[in-house]
């Protein structure tokens, strides 16, 4: 596996949770824009990352040499992104605009970008359809989208886990996938939903990825203090990522499709 984290370079101390929760999505993205720049015979790539908040994904993609524009409503989180982009050396490559997916185009070009991410957003909008076909609106022929949202049944077992049997089954028969109302998510995704929200707005679906099968139901202590256990883990997320048995059980999904030309 290569650069197993967008985290990596000193920008965060607490490298091995956040390294867990970006590798397997860092892993396809950043072979897809490898692609796209290579299909397009560019090194720059235009990449839009809606609701990029603090710019887990942004800062590493423009470490990448891209231009990336994030459009996020949260005042906090563009600014904390200006001072890590900068932080990182990249602050002529990253441009920061408040903005809402839903209003997309109040701040950003239809047509405009090679890909458009959309990690931990859909959970959150009104209309994750409307949602969707903005993203795949923005994106020129043929661009990429990276789509990351909130597993149904990763939620499930969680519970279950925990001992929240109650609440596990609440989540399994609830229309918007909650387990009560103290649940954070607002709503959470099964494969078939997500592929048929990225078909619908006009995207090939390329892969899908199951994405923290296994980090959020393991003991911290044991990664934390076992040598080795945190790079074994992570090759572990990365097989088990690729097979569709998992993708029911995994806490979030990641879709990464092309716009049809
Ligand atoms: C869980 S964070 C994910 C941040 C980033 N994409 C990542 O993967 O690290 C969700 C982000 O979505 C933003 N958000 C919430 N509602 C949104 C909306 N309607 N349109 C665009 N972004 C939104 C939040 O401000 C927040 O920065």
């Amino acid at each position: 596996m290569s650069d197993p984290s967008p985290a990596v370079g000193g920008e965060t101390p607490s490298r091995p949770r956040n390294s867990l929760r970006t590798a397997v999505v860092w892993e396809v993205l950043s072979r897809a824009l490898e692609a796209r720049a290579a299909a397009v015979a560019t090194a720059a790539l235009d990449v839009l990352d809606t609701g990029g908040g603090t710019g887990n994904f942004a800062v590493p993609v423009a470490r990448l040499g891209h231009r990336v524009t994030v459009v996020d409503p949260s005042p906090n989180a563009l600014f904390a992104l200006e001072r890590r982009a900068a932080e990182a050396g990249v602050a002529d490559r990253v441009n920061g605009v408040q903005g809402d997916i839903h209003g997309l185009f109040d701040v950003v070009e239809r047509g405009g970008y090679d890909a458009v991410l959309c990690h931990g957003v859909l959970e959150y909008v009104d209309d994750p359809a409307e949602g969707v076909r903005n993203a795949v609106e923005a994106l020129r022929p043929s661009g990429a989208l990276s789509l990351l949202a909130a597993g149904l049944g990763g939620a499930v077992l969680a519970r279950a886990l925990a001992g929240h049997f109650t609440e596990a089954r609440q989540a399994l028969t609830d229309v918007a996938g909650r387990w009560g109302e103290g649940d954070p998510v607002p709503r959470r995704f099964t494969v078939e939903l997500l592929t048929e929200l990225v078909d619908k707005a006009g995207v090939d679906v390329g892969a899908v990825h199951g994405v923290r099968v296994f980090s959020d139901l393991v003991p911290g202590v044991l990664v934390d203090t076992q040598p080795g256990a945190l790079d074994a883990l992570l090759r572990l997320e990365a097989a088990a990522a690729e097979q569709p048995s998992f993708h029911s059980v995994a806490s979030q999904l990641h879709v990464l499709g092309q716009k049809r030309a």
